[in-house]
């Protein structure tokens, strides 16, 4: 892979991925380009082809070793394209048998990343997203898990900056306060 690798990752809800579309956006008015790859559309892909999903939700309950699987055929894919990547995914997912790292030694292997970006918010702006948010089967927790899963996530990510060398950068995006989450990111993607 050739170009810049920034993976871009969030609980799920946090609105990661309308703030990529956002920067997206902005930078494509400036004659920059990225190709934005969604991690759990490459996993559900395959899940769906081999009978075992019938929605991305569904994914985080299969057995972790079949979860791992779908992980890593989705890296070697991704590593495939070539340019500037931008990889929308998850720093570490909530399965009923507890959290699982979203970009473990062999999937980081495969995409390398300059920089992970970590989407954030508070807690309570998080459940509400969430629970506005009909189009989706959302696992039922509370703020104070919500909260936990972010500081898991920041935990984990200093692991896969030692592993790779890649900045972490923390975007807050906060309720009405959109704009900015998407001028932080488009800086870091220039
Ligand atoms: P994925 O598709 O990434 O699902 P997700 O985490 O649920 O992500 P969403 O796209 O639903 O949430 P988002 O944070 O992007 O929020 P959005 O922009 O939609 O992953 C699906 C599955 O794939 C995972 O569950 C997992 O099983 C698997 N997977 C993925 N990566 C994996 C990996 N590496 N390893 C293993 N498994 C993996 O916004 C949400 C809402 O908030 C929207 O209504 C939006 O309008 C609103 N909103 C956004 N920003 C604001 C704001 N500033 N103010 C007010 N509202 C806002």
């Amino acid at each position: 892979m050739t170009g810049r690798r920034v993976i871009v990752t969030g609980v799920p809800g946090v609105g990661k991925t309308t703030v990529v579309t956002g920067a997206l956006k902005v930078l494509e008015g400036e004659g920059i380009s990225y190709r934005s790859l969604n991690f759990g559309t490459y996993m559900f892909e395959t899940a769906q082809k081999e009978g075992l999903a019938r929605d991305r939700d569904e994914m985080r309950r299969l057995p972790g070793d079949i979860q791992k699987t779908l992980q890593q055929s989705a890296a070697r894919a991704m590593a495939r394209e070539s340019g500037n990547i931008l990889v929308d995914t998850h720093a570490s997912v909530k399965t009923p048998k507890g959290f699982m790292a979203g970009l473990p030694e062999w999937v980081l292997r495969e995409l390398m990343p300059d920089t992970l970006i970590l989407v954030e918010t508070d807690e309570d702006q998080i459940l509400m997203r969430r629970l506005s948010d009909e189009t989706r089967t959302r696992d039922m927790e509370g703020s104070g898990a919500i909260a936990d899963h972010q500081q898991f996530n920041r935990a984990i990510a200093a692991s896969y900056s030692m592993l790779t060398g890649c900045t972490i950068k923390y975007i807050t995006n906060a309720d009405f306060l959109l704009d900015r989450a998407v001028e932080e990111m488009a800086a870091v993607l220039r």
